[in-house]
């Protein structure tokens, strides 16, 4: 399906953020186990991939593993870990054909070996992709790369690269995971959960948040360019009056 004539290509966020929720959920509406779902998943992933790249989308970070999804039941966590390394491997050449550059937020120390291994040859083997970047968050969360990042801070202090006294916002997002991602415009989260998850809290400072009941694995590149058409819609005022942003 085309993009819609009432989409405004001038007017794209150059980075969308998604909390892709509802698997499980998806999975036991179809009488299946929920890894079911997550392997479905990976047809939304590429779905919205590809209807991200066609509408001119910059950044598109997924949340595909939280720090709090390692408490999830053991089998559960194998099984999406195992997802994950046949899914990187398995699309490298997508993503080249596509002009997509793959990249990796979260604790990536903390993954398998051979999750860590598959994915740093996928983001080798896209680096040098100049359309999409597709970002994995993947053992991440916002209060871990916080404290990460004041940590790396203060060891650049105590050893004097850094002067205390010149910290400012733009000096402390370097220290992110995201220090070289622009800010998402939009978030969106599927499955009717209205929360934030711990999923890039500071970047999120002046995102626009776009929910729907969608269930992930139904939600495909159409749904994701209703959610950027509702964006367009809205006026982003920073602080300000309307009349000052007209
Ligand atoms: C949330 O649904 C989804 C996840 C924790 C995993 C997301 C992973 C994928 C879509 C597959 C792999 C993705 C990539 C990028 C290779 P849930 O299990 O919390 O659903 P529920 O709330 O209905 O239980």
């Amino acid at each position: 399906m085309p993009i819609p004539s009432h989409f405004n290509s001038e007017n794209v966020p150059e980075h969308i953020a998604i909390i892709m929720d509802g698997n499980g959920r998806w999975a036991k509406q179809n009488g299946k186990a929920r890894v079911f779902g997550h392997k479905s998943g990976v047809k939304s992933v590429r779905s919205v991939s590809e209807g991200a790249a066609e509408a001119g989308v910059k950044f598109l970070t997924l949340y595909a593993f939280s720090t709090e999804n390692w408490n999830r039941p053991k089998a559960e966590v194998m099984a999406l870990m195992q997802l994950l390394v046949t899914t990187i491997a398995g699309e490298t050449k997508t993503l080249n054909k596509n002009n997509i550059r793959l990249a990796a937020i979260g604790d990536l120390a903390s993954l398998p070996g051979n999750c860590q291994s598959e994915l740093e040859k996928a983001i080798k083997n896209t680096s040098t992709n100049t359309g999409m970047t597709m970002v994995l968050a993947l053992s991440y969360s916002s209060r871990w790369e916080i404290v990460n990042a004041v940590k790396s801070l203060l060891i650049d202090v105590k050893s004097g690269i850094l002067d205390a006294t010149n910290i400012d916002e733009a000096i402390f997002n370097n220290y992110l995971c995201t220090k070289n991602i622009p800010d998402p415009e939009l978030i969106i989260r599927t499955s009717g959960e209205h929360r934030v998850s711990n999923f890039l809290l500071w970047q999120a400072a002046y995102s626009e948040f776009y929910f729907t009941d969608i269930l992930w694995p139904d939600f495909r590149k159409e749904n994701l360019w209703d959610a950027i058409i509702d964006f367009q819609n809205r006026e982003r005022r920073f602080g300000k009056t309307s009349e000052q942003i007209k």
